[in-house]
């Protein structure tokens, strides 16, 4: 057991997410010793992997554009290097807490190939383990009585196993809008639950806003998207689909949220093959109650509600930073914690974070 070595180190970054990878880039500006350690074997790894085998067109990722940072996810490897980052892979944290005699940061991590133990010791400690960490499955009126299936988008692989399966979809953004056409594929009875309003584009409107961003403002490039996809799809909100007010890309830009890239599922909401449902009111053993009051029998429940970061799991000393569940309340904490891009501000959210974290790291630099 004393198979374990151990580093003093300026900072610590767990997660080599978009927002762990620019916060590193950043303090390497400065010449600011960090190291950035990652449980998978890539960076952004939910962005290239967090697909299920039949699709892999969550183009929300490859527009994924920082005005500041210019990160794109193809440009991401060359990211890395022009700004020397080097991410630890398969590198687990297990265990971290402030060691208030030596005034630092303790964190243990656990190479996942070797099983070899490395302990860090630093003055800082940065979270970028992301929003979108493990599954997340609201927590529903009822949901303990449901004798179905319950599973999360990100362990659903096909819909050939719900061939004449009475499906209910959770979650109208990209995953749940796919799973929902997957189903439908696979001649499974499906329905889709919406209730936030969202912008419904094509590939190829998607594209196209791409080059027109490089020549236009995001309000002019919206307001040409906007028309291109009423004159595609017609009347949305005919098929309960509201949309926003504001444009596709400015929510985008404001909120974090991608529109949705249709594949193929409006035809089939409109064919009559996938049904659009309200929010849930209730779930019953085999039953779910809708909003509008209205009951259906459901065979399984896929939720595709996002992820949720779970950090308060591994770091013993969160309660200046985070609640019990998770909630963030500060994005700087006690003793040189801070967590980076948890702060739901969309994209320019990232780099702003970034940016207040390493200014104040050079204001009380004990480094
Ligand atoms: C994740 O995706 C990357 C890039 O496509 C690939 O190199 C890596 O092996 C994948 N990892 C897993 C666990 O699928
Ligand atoms: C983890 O262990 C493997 C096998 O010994 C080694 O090749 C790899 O470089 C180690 N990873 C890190 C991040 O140290």
């Amino acid at each position: 057991m004393a198979n374990f070595t151990k580093e003093e180190i300026d900072i610590v970054v767990v997660g080599a997410g978009p927002s762990g990878m620019v916060v590193s880039a950043c303090l390497n500006k400065l010449g600011i010793n960090n190291v950035v350690l990652e449980k998978q074997d890539c960076c952004a790894y939910l962005w290239k992997n967090k697909t299920y085998d039949r699709l892999h067109l969550h183009l929300s990722k490859d527009f994924f554009h920082c005005h500041l940072c210019h990160m794109q996810l193809h440009h991401l490897n060359e990211y890395v290097e022009h700004f020397n980052i080097k991410p630890k892979f398969q590198t687990c944290v297990e265990l971290v807490f402030y060691n208030s005699a030596e005034k630092k940061w303790n964190v243990k991590s656990r190479n996942l190939t070797s099983g070899e133990i490395k302990l860090y010791a630093s003055d800082f400690l940065i979270l970028a383990t992301g929003e979108n960490n493990e599954g997340y499955i609201p927590k529903m009126v009822g949901i303990e009585n449901f004798k179905g299936e319950i599973i999360h988008s990100s362990d659903y692989r096909s819909g050939e196993k719900y061939k004449d399966k009475k499906v209910l979809v959770v979650g109208s953004g990209n995953s749940g809008m796919e799973i929902a056409f997957d189903l439908s594929n696979y001649e499974s009875h499906t329905s889709i639950v919406v209730r936030s309003q969202i912008h419904v584009l094509t590939r190829e409107m998607v594209y196209t806003a791409m080059l027109l961003l490089k020549y236009l403002p995001i309000s002019l490039v919206d307001t040409v998207i906007a028309k291109y996809a009423k004159f595609k799809f017609r009347n949305l909100a005919e098929l309960e689909i509201p949309q926003p007010e504001e444009g596709p890309f400015s929510v985008k830009i404001s909120k974090g949220r991608s529109p949705v890239i249709d594949v193929g599922a409006i035809d089939k909401i409109k064919l009559g093959h996938i049904k659009v449902l309200p929010g849930i009111s209730d779930i019953k053993e085999h039953t779910v109650v809708f909003d509008n009051g209205d009951e259906h029998q459901f065979d399984a429940i896929i939720f595709a509600t996002g992820y949720k970061n779970i950090p308060t799991k591994w770091l013993k000393d969160y309660s200046s930073i985070f609640l019990e569940d998770g909630t963030l309340i500060n994005w700087k904490g006690e003793n040189g914690l801070y967590c980076a891009g948890f702060s739901k501000r969309g994209v320019p959210g990232i780099s702003m974070d970034a940016i207040a974290i390493t200014d104040d790291i050079k204001t009380v630099q004990k480094v």
